[in-house]
């Protein structure tokens, strides 16, 4: 009885998709895929051992590293986010300051760094040697600013947060004001 309801459930949405399908023309492609979710629905209920048909999931590498100390790195040198606090998949290493994607696909970064009090710091994102956006900043006291990217990466491609010039310093300490993270979002 239960599943008769179920049935008849699915064939009523699969006959309002229909509908919808016959009197819009524009949206036509984004109603097949309906449907075609809906029988996919209904099929897998059929046959459960046919549930999960994803491939296996590699790991997704994952990082987020913590500035412990203040750094004035050299020209176009990377800040060494020296405290790793997630590497999954170790493509960041907290020596270098550098990450390395283990695989290819669509990542995200992200980052903070702050000034010291009343002095400018000039930071940029780089992939491989090429600068991808810049961060200007200098406050009366410290200032933070934080910027966000996404990178679609191959496999051995490096991305660091670099200074623009040695006369920049990072401000931090034990509270770690600092941060370096990125994650893949798709392959
Ligand atoms: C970045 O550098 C790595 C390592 O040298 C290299 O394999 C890769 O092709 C480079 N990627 C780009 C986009 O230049």
């Amino acid at each position: 009885m239960k599943l008769t309801n179920y049935y008849t459930s699915i064939l009523t949405l699969l006959l309002m998709a229909e509908m919808v399908v016959g009197t819009c023309e524009s949206d036509r492609k984004l109603d097949c895929s309906l449907l075609g979710d809906l029988l996919e629905m209904a099929m897998k209920q059929k046959s459960p051992d046919k549930v999960c048909q994803c491939p296996r999931r590699t790991k997704i590498p994952a990082f987020s590293a913590m500035l412990t100390k203040s750094q004035t790195p050299q020209t176009n040198n990377a800040i060494k986010f020296d405290k790793a606090v997630t590497n999954i998949g170790n493509g960041y290493n907290p020596t270098t300051g550098i990450f390395t994607a283990p695989i290819g696909g669509i990542y995200h970064f992200t980052y903070t760094v702050m000034s010291k009090a009343g002095k400018y710091l000039v930071v940029y994102l780089a992939l491989n040697n090429t600068k991808q956006q810049t961060t200007w900043l200098k406050g009366s006291s410290h200032e933070t600013a934080t910027t966000s990217i996404i990178l679609n990466l191959k496999k051995g491609d490096q991305v660091a947060v670099k200074s623009a010039d040695g006369i920049y310093s990072v401000h931090s300490d034990g509270n770690m004001y600092c941060s370096f993270s990125g994650y893949l979002i798709a392959q």
